[in-house]
């Protein structure tokens, strides 16, 4: 595939099974083959430098799986991550890669779990400035941490509370500030409002917004909500079991979104406003990743849905993949 020179990730072709097998010996004694379940499959898009990629689809439909390969939490099963020109699956470079650790950092839903209970906040935000090597003196390490406690909006003085003291959105604070130390340039964010209340939700989402402007950020944003992805995506990506079915900027997908699986969840959007069509609630659910339909695995949830469509699998053509948008 060509690659775009103002991209600061490419993700190619990327794809992740997971071994979903009965021991062996029941296998055996039922004859049964080996089972994968085809998680992400064959995923492609880019990221620029300073945009807000975000990835939205249902529960089960990959998201998370392709943002801890980005990240290299999780090995591919094949395919590509490149940023900055530095592979991160067919690396030769070790030196190369490990600075890449730093520049990309992750924000998951549940701060709670990704912050050490036993620590205090300071501790927590200078960890990544010690491991990298960043600063080594403990005064400049300690001004270094208040600093960034103020940059999100918290106080100074909070460094010495444990993270049990904060409120859910407060710890998401916290959890920032821990990818600002390591001075990341690329984040990753796996439902990071997704626990919160709307109120506090809004206010992480805005701060969010208001580092990227500040620092440049280069945002991979997850979330099943269409509503929450509106303000904060440059470009959108839709995904079902496993595969992008749309891709397009944020403002075009809600004006006229073209898969009629993103017609599907723009529907279901409360309060959208703009786009004037009645709320619908999702028809249908995923069907089992292990067993998915042939040909358009959302086959048996379109509505406009042909024989064609159940023997053939659509490409993505100009952003849709989809052989109602695309005929020929
Ligand atoms: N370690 C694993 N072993 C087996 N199957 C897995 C594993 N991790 C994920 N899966 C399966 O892969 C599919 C995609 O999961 P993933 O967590 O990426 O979805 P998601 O879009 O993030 O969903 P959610 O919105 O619920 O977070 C699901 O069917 C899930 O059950
Ligand atoms: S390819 Fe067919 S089944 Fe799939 S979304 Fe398009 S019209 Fe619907
Ligand atoms: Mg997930």
């Amino acid at each position: 595939m060509a690659r775009k020179s103002t991209a600061f990730t490419e993700i190619t072709d990327l794809r992740r099974l997971f071994d979903v097998s009965k021991p062996f010996l029941n296998r055996v004694i039922e004859r049964q083959p080996k089972q994968f379940l085809k998680a992400v499959d064959g995923v492609s898009f880019d990221i620029k430098k300073g945009e807000t990629f975000a990835l939205v689809g249902e529960s089960g439909s990959g998201k998370s799986t392709v943002a801890r390969m980005v990240v290299g939490l999780l090995p591919v099963t094949s395919g590509e991550v490149v940023i900055d020109g530095i592979s991160m699956t067919k690396v030769a470079d070790h030196a190369q890669r490990q600075k890449m650790r730093r520049r990309m950092q992750m924000i998951f839903q549940d701060p709670y779990a990704s912050l050490n209970p036993r620590w205090r906040v300071s501790r927590i935000i200078a960890e990544p400035i010690r491991a990298f090597g960043l600063m080594t003196d403990n005064a400049a390490i300690e001004a270094r941490v208040g600093e960034l406690l103020g940059l999100v909006g918290l106080h100074p003085a909070d460094g010495v509370k444990f993270p049990h003291e904060f409120s859910g959105g407060q710890r998401q604070r916290i959890a920032i500030a821990r990818t600002l130390a390591a001075n990341a340039e690329f984040i990753v964010c796996d439902e990071p409002t997704s626990a919160l209340d709307v109120s506090v939700q809004a206010q992480i989402l805005n701060l969010m917004r208001d580092l990227q402007k500040e620092f440049g950020l280069t945002y991979l944003f997850i979330s099943h909500n269409l509503a929450v992805v509106r303000h904060m995506a440059t470009r959108i990506g839709v995904m079902y079991l496993g595969r992008l079915v749309e891709i397009a900027d944020s403002k075009t997908l809600f004006s006229n979104p073209r898969h009629p699986y993103t017609r599907m969840l723009l529907d279901a959007v409360p309060d959208i406003g703009m786009t004037g069509r009645q709320r619908t609630p999702v028809a249908g659910e995923i069907p089992n990743p292990i067993n998915p339909p042939s040909g358009c695995t959302f086959h048996p949830r379109c509505p406009l849905a042909t024989a064609r469509c159940k023997a053939e699998a659509p490409k993505m053509i100009d952003g849709v993949a989809c052989h109602a948008v695309n005929p020929n």
